[in-house]
């Protein structure tokens, strides 16, 4: 599925106006995997840099190969194409194209999932990824006038003993990594598996996070064990919470974030849980709107924001709340998190927007 701005059924039919202050917004985004932006072009000229022979010859071929219709087929592309990173550039470039084209989007500050296991598990070492990574970060915060942050996902469906190993490895490079979390595969892979990991995560100072993917077998107790046995800080998508109005209450209690991505969700399970999303929404709990794998899904933040603004049919106060729960929850220090505030809060007073009452 590709979102056409100018299709109303698929710009989330929302109203011209509403549409521009979407696109205008200044904006967090805190779920992004890196790995998850790698556009067929870029794929294309990393392998012919690299002298890397692809089965795909155009860059047509290689996106038509970016079909998915479940988080397992979606995983079974999304690993192999990151054969094409393998020097300190590659992960620079990579980075840099997705800050640069969120920067188009209004996004002002980034938080980044990478995934080293992916590339420390075909010999491309922990250094040359974080460095490459770490770079371009630093020109995006200089050049694009951005604030970033970098988040090293464990892949849950490898051994915890692997997560703990890639941790200790990380330790060196703590400074340049605000936290961490845990994606790929969840089937019969809950939180729990990586509590050690993440206890002696939070030891070290490091944020934790977890995905709780959308509709998957266990969904509602990877949520609990997340928020009771790990203590995460954050989930990732997590909107199966809705299951459970206990457990609501306590993230709403605890001001957990949520990072939703509307658009992964109808490309994995058909739905974009826009109800869900609302409905915590407009009860409190600081949910947020994210792009999740952009190149895969063909959409990047602003048509996450348009498509749920849509399906949901937000008002433009509560697409406010939106952004605005991104800064709030951002793992920002407080005086990036009062410049980002105040330069939303300019925009949307600029407008005559106010937050929901
Ligand atoms: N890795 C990249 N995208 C992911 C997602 N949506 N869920 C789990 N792991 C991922
Ligand atoms: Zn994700």
């Amino acid at each position: 599925m590709s979102i056409d701005l100018t299709d109303p059924s698929t710009a989330g039919g929302v109203d011209p106006e509403l549409a521009a202050f979407i696109e205008g917004l200044p904006k967090a985004e805190l779920h992004v995997h890196l790995e998850g932006t790698l556009e067929p072009e870029l794929k294309m000229a990393l392998a012919e840099r690299n002298g890397i022979e692809l089965p795909e010859k155009t860059v047509e071929e290689i996106r038509a190969t970016y079909r998915l219709e479940s988080l397992t087929a979606f995983l079974t592309i999304y690993y192999p194409a990151m054969r094409v990173l393998v020097t300190a550039d590659d992960f620079h470039d990579l980075a840099l194209a997705y800050l640069t084209k969120a920067r188009s989007q209004g996004v002002v500050h980034a938080e980044m999932f990478f995934d080293p296991q992916a590339h420390t598990s075909r010999g491309v070492p922990f250094d040359t990824v974080i460095s490459g990574y770490r770079r371009a970060c630093i020109t995006a915060e200089r050049e694009l006038g951005m604030t970033t942050r970098l988040i090293m996902c464990f892949l849950r469906d490898m051994q915890p003993e692997y997560a703990m190993a890639t941790l200790m490895e990380a330790l060196p490079y703590k400074e340049w990594i605000i936290a961490v979390g845990l994606d790929s595969d969840e089937r019969d892979n809950p939180p729990s598996k990586f509590a050690e990991v993440f206890a002696r995560a939070r030891q070290e100072g490091f944020l934790v996070t977890s995905h709780c993917d959308i509709d998957q077998p266990g969904s509602i107790d990877h949520i609990r064990q997340a928020l009771h046995d790990i203590g995460v800080d954050r989930i990732d998508h997590g909107t199966n919470i809705v299951e459970d109005p206990t457990l609501v209450d306590l993230a709403r209690q605890r001001g957990i974030g949520f990072t939703c991505c509307p658009i992964s969700n109808e490309f994995v399970t058909g739905d974009m849980k826009a109800g869900p999303i609302s409905d915590l929404l407009r009860s409190g709990v600081r949910v947020t709107c994210n792009s999740d794998d952009p190149s895969y899904f063909g959409t990047y933040i602003t048509e996450n924001f348009l498509a749920l603004a849509g399906a949901a049919d937000l008002s433009t106060s509560e697409v406010l709340q939106l952004a605005r729960n991104a800064f709030e929850v951002a793992w920002l220090s407080p005086t990036q998190r009062d410049v980002h505030l105040a330069t939303l809060d300019a925009y949307a007073a600029e407008r005559g927007v106010s937050l929901p009452t």
